[in-house]
Formats: structure tokens, C-alpha cells, sequence
């Protein structure tokens, strides 16, 4: 089994999907390797793409200063990535067979990080998990706002759905209900002594 820095090194230099050719790099994702709470997001943008780093953009801005006024965290706290780590042009959806080329990575991720609490950001990376884990996926409307207990490979893990913090930079009503959604996350986490 490979470890989390051998990981980066691959995912740096991968060519699995068509995503390579136009990325500047590729972003594995960062924070405590000991993460109790994960945060999985859709893929990079162009301010990750320039800095190989995740959520350093706009809505990584919103994405900190949830964490850190809601949760009380910082971002060295947990760990931070994306389904797919490498830009998809113009900003455009990953495609199916870049989620599938992509995804096992973010599978490893999550068994050697084993969270106990993983908060996914949007649709892309909540249906992933529900789709991986054999459970319909009815949109993230349905489901965000509350934990699902979910198998990912031999683990069950506690999976919390809300938006992707980019929707509420369009959406200021967006902005209220991500932070209702913390406020949960925070509860979740306050009731199961997670440190
Ligand atoms: N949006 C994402 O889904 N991930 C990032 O890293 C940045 C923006």
C-alpha cells in the first residue's frame, strides 16, 4: 500500500486521463495526514492549476473561512482535495471517464487518511461517493445537510453533502444554507469527540 507522499508524487505525474496535456499541475490535495474531517471537492480551477494547490481560489476563501469561524479549524487541520485533480479546460464538469480514470486516487486517499468525517462539496464529488459506495444518488438537494454513513472499499464512513462553496459566490442565498450546514458539521463533530 502505498502512502500519501508516494501518492502526490504519481498523481503529479499522471497521464491517465486527457487532463494532463493542458494542465500546468496537477492538484493531489493537502492538509494533516491524520485528518479526522476530509473535505472533497470537484476539481481544480485556475488559480489551483497555477499553484498545484486545492481551494486557493474564491471559493477556497469561502471554503476558510467556514472551516475557520464555524468549525474553529484551519486548514493544517484537515485534509483537503478534489475527485478529480487535474483542471478540466475552460472549468467545465469532469467527464465520466475522467472521474473513473481519476477516482481511485481519491479512494486511496481516503483509505490511508481513514477520516472519521468526510464533508463533500457539490455534486460531482457527493455522487461519486453514493455511486461508489452502491447507494442511489437522487442530487445533492436531497441529500445535503445531514451525515450518511457510507462503505467506501472496507471502511464505513460518515459522509455530510453540502454546496460547493463556488455556488454561493452567485448565489448569496446559497452562502446562508452552506453555513447552516457547518453549523451541523459542527455539531456532528461535537458530538463524536472528533480531535
Ligand atoms: N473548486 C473545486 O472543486 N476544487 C478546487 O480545488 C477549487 C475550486
Amino acid at each position: 500500500m502505498s502512502s500519501l507522499s508516494d501518492l502526490e508524487i504519481e498523481i503529479r505525474a499522471c497521464k491517465k486521463c486527457k487532463l494532463f496535456e493542458a494542465r500546468k499541475n496537477a492538484v493531489p490535495g493537502e492538509g494533516n495526514p491524520h485528518a479526522k474531517l476530509m473535505f472533497i471537492g470537484e476539481a481544480p480551477g485556475l488559480n489551483e492549476d497555477i499553484q498545484g494547490r486545492p481551494f486557493v481560489g474564491a471559493a477556497g476563501k469561502l471554503l476558510d473561512k467556514m472551516i475557520h469561524d464555524v468549525l474553529g479549524l484551519e486548514r493544517k487541520d484537515v485534509f483537503i482535495t478534489n475527485v478529480v485533480k487535474c483542471r478540466p479546460p475552460n472549468n467545465r464538469d469532469p467527464m465520466p471517464e475522467e472521474i473513473s480514470a481519476c477516482s481511485p486516487y481519491l479512494v486511496s486517499q481516503i483509505r490511508l487518511i481513514n477520516p472519521q468525517l468526510i464533508v463533500t462539496l457539490g455534486r460531482h464529488s457527493t455522487g461519486f461517493l453514493f455511486t461508489y459506495s452502491g447507494v442511489d444518488f437522487p442530487g445533492i438537494t436531497k441529500v445535503r445537510g445531514k451525515p450518511h454513513t457510507l462503505r467506501i472499499g472496507r471502511l464505513e464512513i460518515k459522509v455530510f453533502p453540502t454546496y460547493h462553496p463556488a455556488a454561493a459566490l452567485y448565489n448569496p442565498n446559497l452562502r446562508e444554507t452552506i453555513r447552516d450546514d457547518f453549523v451541523r458539521i459542527r455539531s456532528e463533530i461535537n458530538s463524536n469527540s472528533y480531535t
